[in-house]
């Protein structure tokens, strides 16, 4: 059976890419589906490497049931590209970022965490970072609806990976 790679990217990953990857893999595990989807999360930026995510961000994510106190914040590489499947950016200049170190060949996905949302005003999740504690919880509302789409659309990009119900509406 494949297994399929997901990295999330922000700009600091302290705030946003940390709240995806947490929230993503609560999701993945509450569908059993630990074994077959591996999680991540790095930035663009080097500000905070090796530092735990922003205090206001855990806060408001343990208010909801998720655990981000194992996560310290990493630097995308270009050995990423080798490793994940899927590459997710929170925002447009991530996104470009991201898109100037990506080697030619890659044959994952590159795209916008709202790209799998069903939600359609807005493309990007506002950084957070120097704004009040309003933007915190959008940055969270945003995630958990992108993530369910996200991990629906991995669903139904894989046979192996595919829900009951997923099985029975392509029959
Ligand atoms: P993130 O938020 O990209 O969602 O982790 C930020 C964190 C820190 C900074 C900017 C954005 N900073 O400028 O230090």
């Amino acid at each position: 059976m494949d297994n399929i790679s997901v990295l999330f990217v922000c700009l600091g990953n302290i705030c946003r890419s940390p709240t995806a990857h947490a929230v993503f893999e609560s999701m993945v595990a509450s569908e059993g589906l630990t074994e077959r989807i591996r999680v991540d999360s790095a930035g663009t930026g080097d500000w905070h490497l090796g530092h735990a995510p922003d205090e206001r961000t855990a806060a408001l994510a343990a208010e909801r049931g998720y655990d981000l106190s194992e996560l310290r914040a990493r630097l995308v590489d270009e050995q990423d590209f080798s490793q994940f499947d899927y590459i997710i950016a929170m925002d447009n200049e991530n996104l470009s970022n991201l898109r100037a170190m990506c080697p030619h060949g890659y044959n994952g996905q590159l795209s916008l965490l709202l790209d799998y949302s069903q939600q359609s005003d807005t493309s990007e999740v506002p950084d957070p970072y120097y704004g009040g504690e309003n933007g915190f919880s959008l940055v969270l509302d945003l995630v958990e609806e992108a993530c369910s789409g996200l991990l629906a659309h991995i669903r139904g990009s894989r046979a192996s990976l595919a829900t009951a119900a997923d099985t029975e509406s392509a029959l």
